[in-house]
């Protein structure tokens, strides 16, 4: 559930307190193949409310569409569907979905969940399970049909006692501002991104009290403008082999004006609405663990160049008003700087970090040792790669370069607690990936031990962070329901529900169930592991 902090005086919440206290003892109960009963020592549990899951998947531009700088509300690919309802108008991953070869079974999220339609008999399916909201928004006319329907949706979450959780852009911009100026790699866009956050602070703010301004910026740009497989699709050549771009320049761009469009948000939040709303705002980044490839100092300093180009990126200017000097050392004059103004900005840093962790990558350095595939600056002179000696760091899933690697979730944290001086985290997204081209909730489809193997050793891992003293304030599981999964269409399926994209059907997995009684408590939990070793052997 999205977040309910931490207070002496309310007996509800020292419920829940309580039962986070017992946390460790169901980790240390639930018993995957081999058996971790007695393996993990778990001993004080400092405080820290447990946030459960959330669908996190759902985001239109609320604003019309013939105002001179942009359009109605975009749909997000993901759940929503409706791609042409309720004045919306087109995002650069409509555009982009629409063209034949771009995704892999060539489909597209033009109806994906149908969450449009069916969000209120999602709600009443998903009970206990939270869902996160997200949505976007720009300058123009407020779309009027776009604040009712999230207005419907997070009345239905609070009556539910679900409280929302709202990233305001997940990946996508409208078309229009790509057509315009270049979106991200225009300044133009922070002023625009700010407008639209405002609007969504005004018209949603009392009653969300988390938001986040945006999902992965570092996924947008190193995908969108260094190898070019998201749009706009820009690179250059070695990273991608694209129409138009410069990776070498672009990426810094379209990052410096992400970076001010969050800090513009950030300060409207901070001066406007957040005395008056009580909420707390941040940014969501992916973060992937890396280890070395060979026990040499130069791969250490790869893994340290590794995360700073991948994570400090960001996190560094809305934090400490910089660029990492990891970075600078590499790129220099290319990196841009911060100007008196923008450093203003910045000084009102944020209020939580969101961690989106799925898998761990092994890094060699390629500035002292030869490495193939010419990996540059850009690519922090580094290569990463699954397997050491042909061994895979963790069982690989079905989503290529995701491997099952637990310890990553406990040092990634930590190495963000260390470099951000424990700044509250929450973990975002975090999950596992089936695959499948059929929409028949077949029964492997359905008893998915091997997604509540990743939670319990991700979830144990995380518990281990905490006992160090990160200060861990919620959890999010990626995702709710199956959804269109950006390159790879409906093929991958995260949900805890399994969906049947033809007839909309939603179906429990065997990991929802899990996951409800998880948090419900050890006496349940111990109960599921014994069915869970009754359908392992017989599946
Ligand atoms: C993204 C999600 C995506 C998930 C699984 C995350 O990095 O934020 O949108 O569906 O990964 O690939």
């Amino acid at each position: 559930m999205g977040g309910v902090w931490w207070d002496e005086n309310s007996r509800l919440k020292r419920k829940r307190w309580e039962r986070h206290q017992k946390l460790p003892d169901m980790l240390n109960t639930y018993q995957p193949h081999g058996g971790l009963r007695g393996t993990c020592s778990y001993s004080y549990f400092p405080c820290m409310p447990l946030k459960c899951n959330a669908e996190k998947a759902t985001y239109r531009w609320i604003l019309e569409p013939n105002s001179s700088l942009l359009h109605k509300y975009q749909l997000i690919e993901l759940i929503e569907g409706a791609y042409l309802e309720g004045n919306k108008s087109l995002s650069n991953w409509d555009v982009f979905t629409h063209i034949p070869g771009h995704i892999k079974d060539d489909s597209d999220g033009d109806i994906a969940d149908d969450h449009y339609h069916l969000y209120m008999i999602l709600y009443i399916l998903v009970k206990n399970f939270t869902n996160l909201l997200a949505t976007g928004g720009r300058f123009g006319k407020v779309n009027s049909v776009g604040i009712t329907f999230y207005n419907r949706l997070i009345d239905a979450l609070l009556l539910k006692g679900i409280q929302p959780f709202v990233t305001l852009n997940h990946y996508d911009v409208p078309q229009d501002l790509e057509d315009q100026y270049g979106a991200w790699l225009n300044p133009q866009i922070q002023k625009d991104f700010g407008h639209y956050a405002d609007v969504c602070f005004k018209a949603f703010g009392k009653k969300v009290k988390y938001w986040s301004t945006l999902n992965e910026p570092n996924v947008v740009v190193i995908l969108g403008f260094i190898t070019g497989e998201y749009p706009p699709q820009h690179c250059s050549k070695p990273y991608g082999d694209c129409l138009s771009g410069d990776s070498n320049i672009e990426p810094y761009i379209a990052a410096h004006n992400i970076i001010l469009a969050h800090a513009t948000a950030v300060e409207i939040y901070k001066k406007k609405y957040q005395v008056k709303q009580g909420g707390s705002i941040g940014i969501a980044i992916s973060a992937r663990w890396y280890e070395p490839l060979r026990d040499i100092p130069a791969d250490c300093l790869a893994v340290q160049r590794a995360l700073a180009f991948d994570i400090a990126w960001f996190l560094d200017p809305v934090i400490f008003g910089e660029y990492p000097p990891e970075m600078r050392q590499v790129l220099s004059l290319r990196l841009p700087t911060f100007s008196s103004e923008d450093r203003r900005k910045l000084q009102h840093k944020l209020d939580f970090i969101g961690i989106n962790h799925y898998t761990s990558k092994y890094v060699k350095d390629c500035i002292f040792s030869p490495c193939e595939g010419g990996k540059t600056e850009s690519t922090a002179f580094v290569m990463s790669t699954g397997e050491r000696n042909g061994i895979p760091i963790g069982t690989p899933t079905s989503m290529p370069d995701n491997y099952v690697f637990p310890d990553g979730m406990e040092k990634i944290i930590m190495y963000i607690m260390q470099r951000y001086n424990n700044i509250p985290m929450f973990i975002t997204e975090n999950g596992y990936a089936q695959g499948s081209t059929s929409n028949d909730p077949t029964t492997d489809m359905l008893n998915d031990t091997s997604r509540v193997e990743y939670l319990h050793g991700y979830l144990t891992s995380l518990t281990r962070a905490v006992r160090q003293g990160a200060d861990v304030r919620g959890y999010f599981i990626w995702s709710l329901l199956d959804n269109f999964e950006w390159l790879y269409g409906y093929t991958q399926r995260f949900g805890l529900y399994h969906v049947n994209f033809e007839t909309q059907e939603r179906t429990p997995r065997l990991s929802a169930k899990w996951f409800k009684e998880f948090l419900e408590g050890p006496e349940v939990i111990e109960r599921m592991n014994r069915d869970l070793e009754c359908l392992r052997s017989i599946y």
